[in-house]
């Protein structure tokens, strides 16, 4: 249920150049997909609150896992162990469980930060699960030791060939995709999301993304994170209708 929390940060870590993982007393009983609007500042300035996904949540703990791009994120990376941060959620839509056997999971850069949440409820609803994590480099393949241990098959892709293959993640990806009776998922840039989802038609599997926008109210209310889909609805809202869609929904422009 949507609540306004206000937990306790009990670690903030730097978990490689530019991206952090921010541990919290509490627990918000969120499903894997959905996110937290966090409030970053005591003041009116920034006044949006910044949408950050649920990266990992138990009964006493909740787990963001960010990168530090703008002012927002800034100041929350700045928060220390023992301040509160003030949150609402959990929000939107999550990633749904098939009944089909095998799952492949595609994650680009920070994209990987909600699926680890989705990776622990396939484990415990006993799929066989391929996890496909692209980055730019080694560096920025964060926390792998934590996503290999989820899974039964685990690949890497780099841009710079500094871990893993060489190559963009959905190329690293396509032969599951052909070979395995299963339910595809992911997170990531547009046009990795894009290449997921044509290949996924392609093979017929059926397929959900978790989309990214720049959200303001993050509640339905304001129409400030609209995208375009198919069929006579035309735009949903990322904020409450997603950000968790139906590949085949989407239009990708
Ligand atoms: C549903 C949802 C879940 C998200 N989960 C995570 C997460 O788990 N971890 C994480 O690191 N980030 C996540 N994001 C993105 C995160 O919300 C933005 O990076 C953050 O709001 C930027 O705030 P800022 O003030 O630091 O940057 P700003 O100063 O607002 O912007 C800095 C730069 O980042 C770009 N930017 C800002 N917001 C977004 C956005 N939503 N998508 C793409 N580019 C953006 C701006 O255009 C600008 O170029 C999520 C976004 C959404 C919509
Ligand atoms: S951010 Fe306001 S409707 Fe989605």
């Amino acid at each position: 249920m949507l609540k306004l929390h206000k937990l306790k940060i009990i670690k903030q870590e730097l978990v490689a150049p530019g991206y952090q993982r921010l541990t919290l007393a509490g627990g918000i009983a969120a499903l894997a997909g959905q996110f937290v609007q966090v409030r970053v500042s005591e003041t009116c300035d920034p006044f949006l609150r910044r949408p950050i996904s649920v990266h990992h949540c138990t009964e006493d703990r909740l787990v963001l896992l960010y990168r530090t791009v703008g002012r927002g994120t800034a100041l929350l990376a700045a928060k220390k162990a023992g301040e509160t941060l003030d949150l609402l959620g959990p929000l939107g839509s999550s990633f749904p469980l098939t009944d089909r056997p095998s799952a492949v999971v595609v994650a680009g850069g920070i994209g990987a930060a909600p699926l680890y949440c989705l990776l622990q409820a396939l484990k415990q609803a006993g799929k066989q699960v391929s996890f496909f994590y692209g980055a730019r480099n080694q560096a920025e393949l964060l926390l792998r030791d934590e996503y290999r241990a989820l899974v039964a098959n685990y690949s890497e892709a780099t841009d710079d060939g500094s871990a893993g293959t060489r190559a963009v993640v959905t190329q690293l990806a396509t032969p599951a995709f052909a070979s395995l009776d299963a339910t595809v998922y992911a997170c990531g840039p547009s046009p990795m999301l894009r290449e997921v989802a044509r290949l996924a038609d392609y093979y017929g599997r059926s397929c959900f993304v978790s989309l990214e926008a720049q959200l303001a109210c993050g509640v339905g209310a304001c129409l400030g994170c609209v995208v375009p889909v198919k069929g006579q609805e035309q735009y949903r809202r990322v904020c409450v209708d997603g950000p968790v869609f139906a590949a085949g929904e989407v239009f990708f422009c």
